[in-house]
């Protein structure tokens, strides 16, 4: 069984997939952290985008994994625990424009069909009710007021060592949202039939909650 977890940037959406799929008992999929290994990974090896075939031999021997390590996700690019890395400003600012590639697209959405063939899982991300997993037997899409995910964001930050104002991260926040809903291929939007959760005023436990009842009932 697939839940499909989407939404905008700072909803909420890893922390809560994350317990929802604990409580259910599912495998944890996070989408986003897959496209930021491969932003690390052009960033790392000075990769322009419109190189394809240097992009092409880096998708070629991607090994991404994701495991669960005293309940926190840990996530290794070709065996180096890059978790804290990929969360860093300047992965951040890029993921956008690389995720936009249909050629990341296609390797990645791969691999995520791939590992979720024979488990339940709670998949997150942006595009996966709409066209990793169009039938996931339930979907819901996660939004938040502005200046709250820059809040939820900004302590993100804070836990990894790095600091930014308000303002700035409701500018960035709003800016990804805005390349990730307006590029051509899978765009950020809701499925049809998805369920769509306001957090702005839930706690984390809320959300869960929410959504464990759905699928249990
Ligand atoms: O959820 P996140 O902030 O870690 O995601 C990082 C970026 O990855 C996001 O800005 C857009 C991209 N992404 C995507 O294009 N498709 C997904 N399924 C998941 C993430």
């Amino acid at each position: 069984m697939i839940v499909a977890i989407d939404g905008p940037a700072a909803t909420g959406k890893s922390t809560s997939a994350k317990k929802v799929a604990r409580e259910l008992g599912f495998i944890h999929l996070d989408t986003g952290a897959m496209y930021r290994c491969v932003t690390l990974a052009v960033l790392r090896n000075q990769i322009t985008l419109d190189n394809e075939s240097a992009l092409s031999q880096l998708l070629d021997g991607l090994d991404i994994r994701l495991k669960k390590l005293d309940d926190e996700l840990v996530v290794y690019l070709n065996g180096e625990d890059v978790s804290d890395e990929i969360r860093k400003a300047e992965v951040t600012s890029y993921v956008s424009t690389v995720s936009a590639l249909s050629q990341v697209r296609n390797a990645l959405v791969r691999i995520q069909r791939n590992i979720a063939k024979n488990q339940d899982c709670v998949v997150e991300g942006r595009d996966i009710g709409t066209i990793v997993f169009p039938d996931a037997k339930f979907k819901f899409f996660l939004v938040a007021d502005d200046f709250v995910r820059a809040q939820r964001r900004q302590l993100d930050l804070i836990a990894i060592g790095e600091e930014k104002s308000i303002a700035v991260l409701v500018e960035e926040i709003r800016q990804r949202d805005f390349l990730d809903s307006k590029r051509s291929n899978s765009p950020l939007c809701k499925a049809d039939d998805a369920i769509e959760i306001d957090t702005s005023k839930m706690t984390f436990d809320e959300q869960v909650a929410f959504m464990v009842n759905r699928v249990k009932k």
